[in-house]
């Protein structure tokens, strides 16, 4: 057990549960951010995002220095986060900028506000939740390849935000969850599940089907949580080959997440457009309803203290393990003198 910080002693499970620290989450879609500040809760911590005169995001606490108002409520005037309250402007560095109240006023410099390294990553703001310099975060390949057309989802569920993790890399639900669905309404509901390691997590798949349904979930730590997994497409959802999706999950807080899908297809050319076009008319739709299907069963899971896992839980019971370990050596981190600290 160790202290994190702010005064509670936590077990490396309560950390998982709560969102480890000193990784990368995705915050939301970075055209959600226009001309005035957006209030977000993340990782249990309220943020202001706001775009600056040169278009940059920036990730704040949403706290003012002065006398705590939310940043979110204000503005952004002469491309500075402005507070509502008395008016007070912030630096993207979280410095004050500005007291227009008190011109010459001896707050004007002084640190106030923390700010979260951040990077905007197909189409998605994400930020380091940590103490000191950020570690470096790898994306998935498919955020920079212009071969991969996307579109980017999101959602707020109930729940901790682990249950979506474990949805997401537990493929056998696909045949049962999602039995009267457009995409997965295929395949043998009986099988064989096994892992294998990669250099970044694992890969977790169906023995006997392959190709058919979702078969198989790749999960990753390269700096943030994420999973990759594809779908076969049915004829009538226009050209392209199979139907990919890229997965993060955020906590909110204890009791509910944000989960963000992408859904790209490999694509080009006037297929691509015909394709973009029919995602956005009909398939868009379909592809909400079959969210819903996991976002009911997930919000109204109540995980019993023994589950009765079985092989097909092998998913499950290793991310759980790996995130676990992550944890711990982050629990251990903070015994050991930290270098960068703030
Ligand atoms: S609380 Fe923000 S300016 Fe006073
Ligand atoms: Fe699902």
């Amino acid at each position: 057990m160790a202290n994190t910080g702010n005064g509670a002693a936590m077990t490396a499970d309560e950390l998982v549960a709560a969102g480890i620290p000193d990784q990368w989450y995705a915050l939301l879609p970075a055209d959600w951010v226009k001309d005035e500040p957006v209030g977000i809760t993340r990782m249990g911590k309220r943020l202001v995002l706001w775009r600056d005169a040169d278009d940059r995001i920036h990730v704040q606490y949403d706290r003012c220095p002065h006398r705590g108002a939310r940043l979110s409520q204000g503005h952004v005037l002469d491309g500075l986060v402005t507070c509502p309250y008395h008016g007070l402007q912030i630096n993207p560095d979280g410095t004050v900028a500005k007291v227009p109240a008190y011109p010459g006023c001896k707050v004007e410099g002084m640190h106030g506000v923390r700010t979260f390294p951040s990077v905007v990553k197909g189409g998605c703001v994400f930020a380091w939740f940590g103490e000191g310099e950020a570690a470096p975060v790898e994306f998935p390949f498919e955020f920079d390849d212009p071969e991969w057309s996307s579109f980017i989802c999101t959602a707020t569920w109930k729940g901790n935000y682990m249950l979506a993790l474990e949805n997401l890399v537990d493929p056998m639900h696909g045949t049962y969850a999602h039995a009267k669905s457009y995409t997965l309404a295929y395949g043998a509901q009986t099988d064989e599940m096994e892992v294998e390691k990669t250099d970044h997590g694992f890969v977790i798949s169906r023995t006997l089907q392959k190709g058919v349904n979702f078969d198989w979930t790749e999960y990753a730590y390269t700096g943030a949580d994420w999973v990759r997994l594809d779908l076969p497409y049915p004829k009538g959802a226009g050209p392209g080959g199979m139907f990919r999706i890229l997965g993060y999950v955020t906590p909110i807080d204890a009791n509910s997440h944000q989960v963000f899908f992408w859904r790209l297809r490999k694509i080009d050319g006037w297929q691509r457009d015909l394709w973009r076009f029919m995602y956005k008319s009909r398939l868009e739709e379909r592809h909400w309803n079959v969210l819903e299907q996991d976002r009911v069963i997930v919000e109204e899971a109540e995980v019993p203290e023994s589950e009765l896992l079985y092989q097909h839980d092998i998913g499950v019971t290793q991310v759980r393990r790996l995130m676990a370990r992550r944890a711990k050596d982050y629990l251990k981190s903070l015994d050991a003198p930290r270098v960068a600290a703030e």
